[in-house]
């Protein structure tokens, strides 16, 4: 019965073999029987917005739950987790005591809902369709999408929004009757494809389940794969999303150059100026994510022009590997902006890529199980985690194997990302063969990344000094979940080839 729930789902998961690659070493110890709340610790919300929020906790179900402090504008589901309501009218800070309890034992913690103007106070976790589905995606995809991250165990790590991304709109001109048609109805408002029977009732499908729901357009005629895109329609279409449901919304520059009204800085922000300052006035909450690839130094003014998170490069499905996989250049790049990176807007490396992944560059392939080793995987993770990067993954959630499980939801990886202080980690050191990256956490803690990018395996350390830490430190390895010792000095262990060492230091005694 122990982990019934990780497991019975990798049972029903397409083995990994079968496509001859193979699962690497789950490095995780299953959560415990008894509960554990996961997630963020601080939540943004804005005042009198509809509020909804699933408790991410694990533990063998039936879990009760209860919460002391909660506003009497805010309701809990005892058997589900999930609260729902509105946000309180008052700005300021509701700490609230969240409480989770089954016949193995007990847990609460701290839940701060901060009500103000800036939503997304953690990096935002989920799924988007993009790497999987691709021009293929359908209502009922995304519906077994919000299905898995509930079956899986995912949304019990933190994982939330359920995002669609391009080619749920009509595509002008295509001959299938599925994708073409008329763009918009008579009075100018948005029509999805025939694939998206009805937005609305997918959202509330997804609502249903605690999860959120986001949507994708472009500030261009078009999108990137040529579907209709909000240009013109800026306001109209914003105000269907928050009449649908959508809780997330990318806005991806695509066509948008075409229309541009020069090439200055000015001209780079105007879209996204215009759709933030839309979204701050809607009377729902929409995180927004700038996609525009890092053009013009988005990570300067992201925030300012209302955005939650932007992308900082190219699509990293698309990034070629060279001697190390993409992600490592695309996160390399990434780390170097830590500075801009904070609660309420994140560097966004794009998404995480891992076990079943549709190729990029020939989207009507379909999927095959991952090419990176294992330990890159682990890198991979670790690297995002300690970027405060948004974490979506973007695979098969049908397909997911026990691996890949262990990978995207290992509680105290995660809770480096979620770290309430968000801080993205600063490279501290950097070379052709090593990466070191260093976050520090709210309870004064660290979290330090020791990356192999070598061909074989080294040894790596960590000098506190280099942290300016004095004094001896508790190591725990966070992958592992286990304590490595005190330490006087230093830590040095080897790491594998383009593997990663993701240690937490905390003062000893
Ligand atoms: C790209 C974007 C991708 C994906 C794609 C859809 O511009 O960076 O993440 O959204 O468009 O066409």
């Amino acid at each position: 019965m122990r982990f019934a729930r990780f497991f019975a789902f990798a049972l029903f998961a397409a083995p990994a073999a079968s496509s001859g690659a193979a699962e690497g070493p789950i490095l995780t110890p299953p959560p415990p029987l008894s509960p554990k709340i996961n997630g963020p610790r601080v939540y943004g919300a804005r005042p009198g917005r509809p509020f909804l929020y699933r408790i991410p906790c694990t533990g063998e179900r039936p879990i009760r739950f209860s919460a002391d402090g909660l506003p009497p504008s805010i309701a809990l589901d005892p058997e589900t987790g999930i609260l729902r309501g509105t946000a309180p009218e008052r700005r300021g800070e509701h700490p609230v005591t969240l409480k989770a309890r089954n016949r193995h034992g007990a847990t609460q913690r701290i839940f701060k809902i901060v009500v103000g103007d800036t939503l997304a106070l953690t990096p935002p976790m989920g799924w988007n369709h993009w790497y999987t589905h691709y021009n293929r995606i359908t209502d009922q995809l995304m519906r077994e999408a919000a299905d898995v991250m509930i079956a899986s165990g995912m949304a019990d790590f933190g994982y939330q929004y359920v995002n669609i991304d391009d080619c749920w709109m009509v595509k002008p001109g295509d001959p299938n009757p599925e994708l073409g048609g008329p763009p918009r109805e008579p009075d100018g408002a948005i029509r999805p494809n025939r694939r998206f029977p009805d937005m609305a009732a997918l959202a509330e499908y997804i609502h249903s389940k605690g999860l959120k729901f986001g949507i994708y357009t472009s500030p261009g005629p078009l999108t990137c794969a040529g579907f209709t895109g909000a240009y013109g329609h800026e306001e109209q279409d914003a105000k269907t999303f928050a009449r649908w449901g959508v809780d997330f919304l990318k806005y991806d520059w695509c066509s948008y150059g075409k229309v541009a009204p020069g090439k200055d800085l000015a001209a780079y922000q105007a879209p996204y100026r215009l759709m933030g300052g839309i979204l701050a006035r809607l009377d729902r909450d929409i995180v927004l994510n700038l996609c525009q690839y890092g053009m013009a130094e988005v990570w300067k003014w992201g925030r300012e022009v209302g955005g939650h998170s932007w992308r900082t490069t190219g699509d990293l499905g698309l990034e070629k590997g060279d001697r190390l996989p993409g992600f490592y250049r695309i996160g390399l790049r990434n780390a170097r902006l830590w500075e801009h990176a904070g609660p309420g807007g994140w560097n966004d490396p794009d998404y995480i890529l891992i076990g079943w992944v549709g190729n990029a560059h020939r989207i009507d392939d379909p999927p095959q199980y991952t090419t990176l080793t294992p330990d890159e995987q682990y890198s991979y993770m670790s690297m995002w985690s300690l970027m405060a990067a948004p974490l979506f993954y973007s695979g098969l959630m049908s397909k997911l194997d026990a691996f890949t499980l262990n990978v995207l939801c290992n509680a105290e990886v995660i809770e480096v990302n979620q770290d309430s202080l968000g801080r993205q980690a600063r490279p501290l050191r950097e070379s052709e063969e090593e990466l070191v990256l260093a976050k520090p956490l709210e309870d004064g803690s660290w979290a330090v990344g020791l990356f192999n990018l070598s061909e074989q395996e080294r040894t790596m350390a960590i000098e506190f000094a280099e942290l300016k830490l004095k004094g001896r430190q508790r190591v725990r390895d966070l992958w592992r979940q286990r304590d490595l010792g005190v330490f006087p000095r230093v830590y040095q262990a080897p790491v594998p080839r383009h593997g990663v060492l993701l240690v937490r230091l905390w003062p000893a005694g």
